[in-house]
């Protein structure tokens, strides 16, 4: 069973490369960022407190993000069996150390962390481009420059932390989707 975690900044193609792997290794796809827009649309409780901190580009809370990802690991079990790509979580290191619990308590462990790492102004653009073609509600100019923010101070520690534990695997995600996936692949092929 393959669980990894697809890690970058906000727009450095983690959903995009989730679903080249999910076509290619047919894992599991979790993206905490949709679960929650998920939440937005229908209008749920859950949805209008994640809106009141997703619409400011700031984190949800951690313990409601792990009460999210515990049901959301609950509701499919045999999809879990066949591993996971967890794509936008953890996103702080209370999170990562809760995911060891969960991934401990469940009998999963973890193959690596995938970080694609891409140059601040090309994110920039990138997600400004979607936000015109889209819509996405947190693709303003304003929340970007949060979002960028909440990365720098919260996320990107991360990266020592997985480093530290040889899971760390830098993919320069500069390049075209292609050449960015056929990396993926030789990693997760090793
Ligand atoms: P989330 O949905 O995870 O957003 P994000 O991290 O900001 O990342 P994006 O989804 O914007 O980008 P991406 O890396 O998936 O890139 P994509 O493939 O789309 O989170 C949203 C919010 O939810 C957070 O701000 C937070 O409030 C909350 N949240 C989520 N998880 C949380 C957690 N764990 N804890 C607390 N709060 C949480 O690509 C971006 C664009 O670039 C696309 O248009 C794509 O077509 C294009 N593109 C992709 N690859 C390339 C390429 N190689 N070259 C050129 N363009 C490319
Ligand atoms: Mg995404």
């Amino acid at each position: 069973m393959l669980n990894i975690i697809v890690f970058g900044a906000p727009g450095c193609g983690k959903g995009t490369q989730s679903e080249r792997i999910v076509d290619h290794f047919g894992l599991h796809h979790i993206s905490t960022g949709q679960l929650l827009r998920g939440h937005i649309s229908r209008q749920t409780e859950l949805g209008k407190v994640a809106d009141s901190y997703i619409s400011k580009g700031q984190l949800i809370p951690d313990d409601l993000m792990l009460d999210v990802l515990a049901a959301e690991l609950d509701e499919h079990p045999a999809e879990i069996a066949k591993g996971v790509i967890f794509d936008g979580f953890p996103r702080t290191i209370p999170q990562a150390e809760a995911l060891e619990q969960l991934f401990a308590k469940r009998g999963m462990t973890l193959g690596c962390v995938l970080g694609l790492e891409v140059p601040e102004e090309d994110l920039v653009q990138r997600i400004i481009k979607r936000g015109q073609e889209t819509g996405r509600a947190d693709d303003t100019p304003e929340t970007i420059r949060a979002r960028m923010a909440v990365y720098h101070s919260q996320t990107s520690p991360l990266c020592e932390y997985y480093k530290q534990r040889g899971q760390y695997r830098a993919i320069d995600g500069s390049r075209t989707p292609d050449e960015i996936f056929a990396d993926i692949k030789s990693e997760l092929e090793k």
